[in-house]
């Protein structure tokens, strides 16, 4: 599996990503579609992007009872996006019925566990939701029962990827975001590296959102990480 930059399309509409996406011109980027946009534009904007030869993460984050995820994960492998993913707080047994669902539909379809959003901070993660494990023994535990459950990779933060392919193995995949070119552009994100870090730590995937949607040159900023990750 090839090293990869994959853009976080979030928009509120299917025009405003079209557009953003003309301006890559005939270049492909892997995209993001996050429930932002999908909850806006439907599965439409996923055949159209896939028309336009991107390839597609469609990012909703399931998060359920296992019977609902089950259901929900079978009706979204219809859309045969690149990858999708379920939230690992949701339990083994509901992984396990989404990746069963997922698998039986024989497409190439990759799914992956968030473990814990990039957002959640050491103080976050004990204070508000109880959990007095450091932030990797948890990230590293949800891994393990991912992989246990048939999953393809997480999401994890570039600090955590190489945890990840020490407990799992080197070809469970990483996916990650809290990417930015520096400190002063962290916004919501907390645990963050920059494109050549997350290359150093061992990501599989950097997801990259405003530091490319909000730049002034996109298509610029998108090649800087590409340049800074893959090459
Ligand atoms: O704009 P930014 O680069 O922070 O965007 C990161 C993207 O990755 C967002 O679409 C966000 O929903 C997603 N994401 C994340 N952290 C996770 C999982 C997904 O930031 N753990």
């Amino acid at each position: 599996m090839g090293k990869d930059v994959i853009v976080a399309c979030d928009f509120s509409s299917a025009e405003e990503t079209l557009r953003f996406l003309s301006a890559f011109h005939g270049r492909k980027p892997y995209i993001k579609i996050g429930m932002e946009l999908y909850y806006s534009a439907g599965p439409d904007i996923v055949y159209k992007a896939k028309e336009m030869g991107c390839r597609v993460f469609l990012d909703l984050k399931l998060h359920d009872i296992p019977n609902t995820v089950k259901k929900t994960a079978a009706v979204l492998s219809r859309l045969e996006v690149d990858m999708t993913n379920l939230h690992a707080a949701g339990g083994s047994q509901m992984m396990r019925g989404a990746a069963e669902e997922i698998k039986s539909a024989g497409g190439k379809t990759l799914l992956i566990a968030v473990t814990q959003l990039t957002s959640t901070g050491d103080e976050m993660l004990k204070n508000e939701l109880l959990i007095g494990a450091p932030m990797e023994d948890v990230v590293a535990s949800y891994a393990k029962n991912a992989m246990a459950s048939g999953l393809d990779g997480v999401v994890c933060s570039p600090l955590e990827a190489g945890r990840v392919h020490t407990v799992c193995s080197p070809s469970f995949l990483t996916v990650t975001p809290g990417v930015r070119f520096d400190e002063a552009s962290r916004g919501d994100q907390t645990r963050i590296a920059t494109p050549a870090r997350a290359k150093v730590l061992g990501s599989d995937y950097i997801v990259v959102g405003r530091p490319i949607t909000a730049a002034a040159d996109p298509v610029a900023a998108y090649e800087r990480c590409v340049a800074d990750f893959v090459d």
